[in-house]
């Protein structure tokens, strides 16, 4: 590379980092003002393009206290899971598991395939760790002691009772058309009893709902209530605990599903909604391109500019114009092997290179990039930068290693991307933190979280907590909210709700 297009590509890569900027001047509080506007709406009106507000028919908050065994279903955008939980009552719980991505042509089946795929998994799972459950089913059913199961079902549900619920829309990479409407809870209870086995799905959540009780079930001794449950992975979501009396959408019939004596309500937000009319939310040239080309274009817009099934597929976006460009990946090893498979998805029998495959680029990309450039920043040591990993993990998925000043580019694009998405990760959490007054009735509040990008994306919770200093909360705010991973949240939170749906929380 000359030197005069290492400087052409770093500075259109700049260029293309300016335009992931969010506006200064107040531009955060703002947009969680319009974030509250907008959650109030759905809190009272089914609006089909705003924020869902769904209630979940969850109205108790765990102690720690908590036992028993239990199913436990995870269905979330990457991995269906099925567990054995135990709750130990002393905060902590133990999980058998098996853990299987569910594959894209599962994905976009019809309801009676994929309704048969999880009955399958269930039957899986049972055979490896409660064959003795299987073997009493098959030879004994009258005698064999129903097992309660809980399912975390990580997709918008418009619930009527905490066992009831029909999908409202597929989000994420979901397209099974026919499920649209239908009760998957239901249908799963039919499959599992015309399978024979004793399994009663008593209840189904979201992963956010789950990932409230879970932390409020574990988290550590000395935290405030857990106001907020959330999912920064390849969604995002949030849930929070509503008096009733503000939730003016509920009609009679639903209130009679409340458990008695009970004032307050978690809501599943469904975050991913806010602003899909794109008042307040960014919308790049990139963030349109990636929209045109998803299941559900148009909805969970600002999901869309969050969580991690869409930054690398931003990212692999932009790769693709810069090489259209004639500007990256011009050296002879490099356009040699863009004709290939790259490793990573050679055995999926992919025929063409991941760069030119929508969403074959994983988030890791971006956070491996982003990682190592912060690493560099801080070390001061621009010059002589250790992309190690980098260029490791673009060797996977395009089958060579960028150079140097490649790497160097992509990683301030990279930054660009991770920054944003963090930034505007903060809106809706300082959104129901002010909506919620809480900070006005506890000196702590504390957030549970679970999700990839929380977890593995470099900085990202700090960069959350370095955007909500910027909102209304300031630091004195921001330094009363602790927030910690909710381990298991997806399996643990099924099996509480399993125990609420019993009227034992
Ligand atoms: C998507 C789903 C939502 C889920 C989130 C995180 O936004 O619509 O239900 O909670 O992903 O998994």
């Amino acid at each position: 590379m000359t030197q005069q297009d290492q400087n052409q590509l770093m500075e259109t890569a700049k260029t293309i980092a300016d335009q992931f900027k969010l506006p200064e001047n107040g531009y955060l509080q703002k947009t969680v003002e319009e974030y509250v506007k907008q959650s109030l709406h759905g809190l009272a009106h089914q609006d089909p393009v705003g924020i869902p507000m769904l209630p979940s028919f969850v109205s108790s908050m765990p102690t720690g206290k908590e036992k028993g065994t239990f199913l436990a279903l995870d269905l979330g955008g990457t991995n269906f899971r099925v567990c054995l939980v135990k709750l130990l009552g002393n905060s902590k719980h133990t999980i058998d598991q098996i853990k299987e991505a569910v594959n894209p042509e599962i994905m976009a089946s019809d309801m009676k395939t994929f309704i048969s795929h999880l009955g399958d998994r269930i039957v899986s799972f049972l055979e490896i760790y409660y064959q003795s459950f299987l073997e009493q089913c098959a030879h004994d059913p009258e005698s064999t002691p129903e097992l309660k199961a809980g399912f975390t079902f990580s997709f918008p549900l418009h619930q009527t009772a905490v066992n009831r619920g029909t999908l409202i829309r597929w989000t994420k990479g979901y397209s099974i058309n026919d499920a649209v409407g239908k009760d998957i809870l239901q249908a799963l209870q039919q499959e599992l009893d015309s399978r024979g086995l004793r399994l009663h799905l008593t209840a189904v959540i979201n992963d956010t709902v789950g990932t409230l009780l879970t932390r409020s079930y574990s988290k550590p001794v000395g935290c405030g209530p857990t106001i907020i449950g959330c999912i920064f992975g390849t969604g995002t979501n949030g849930a929070y605990s509503e008096p009733l009396a503000n939730i003016t959408k509920l009609g009679a019939e639903e209130l009679a599903h409340v458990a008695p004596g009970k004032d307050s309500m978690v809501i599943n937000t469904e975050w991913g909604a806010f602003d899909n009319a794109l008042k307040v939310i960014p919308n790049c040239k990139y963030d349109k391109l990636l929209d045109a080309n998803t299941p559900n274009p148009g909805f969970h817009m600002f999901e869309k500019r969050v969580s991690g099934m869409f930054l690398g597929e931003l990212l692999r976006i932009i790769m693709v114009e810069l090489h259209d460009a004639g500007l990256l990946f011009t050296t002879n090893e490099a356009l040699e092997a863009l004709k290939y498979p790259s490793p990573a998805h050679a055995k999926d029998g992919k025929t063409q290179n991941a760069l030119r495959v929508p969403w074959s680029m994983n988030t890791a990309v971006p956070a491996t990039l982003d990682g190592e450039s912060n690493n560099n920043n801080n070390n001061n040591n621009n010059n002589n930068d250790d992309f190690t990993h980098s260029r490791k993990i673009m060797y996977e998925h395009l089958g060579f290693e960028p150079n140097q000043d490649e790497l160097a580019a992509l990683s301030v694009i990279a930054c660009a991307i991770g920054k944003r998405a963090a930034y505007l990760s903060a809106v809706p959490l300082a959104g129901a933190v002010l909506h919620s007054r809480a900070l006005e009735r506890f000196d702590t509040i504390d957030v549970g979280a679970d999700g990839s990008v929380i977890e593995h994306y470099p900085r990202f919770q700090e960069m959350i907590f370095e955007a909500l200093e910027q909102t209304e909360l300031g630091s004195k705010g921001v330094a009363r909210i602790t927030m910690g991973i909710a381990k298991d949240g997806s399996g643990v939170g099924a099996a509480l709700c399993a125990l609420e749906a019993e009227g034992c929380l």
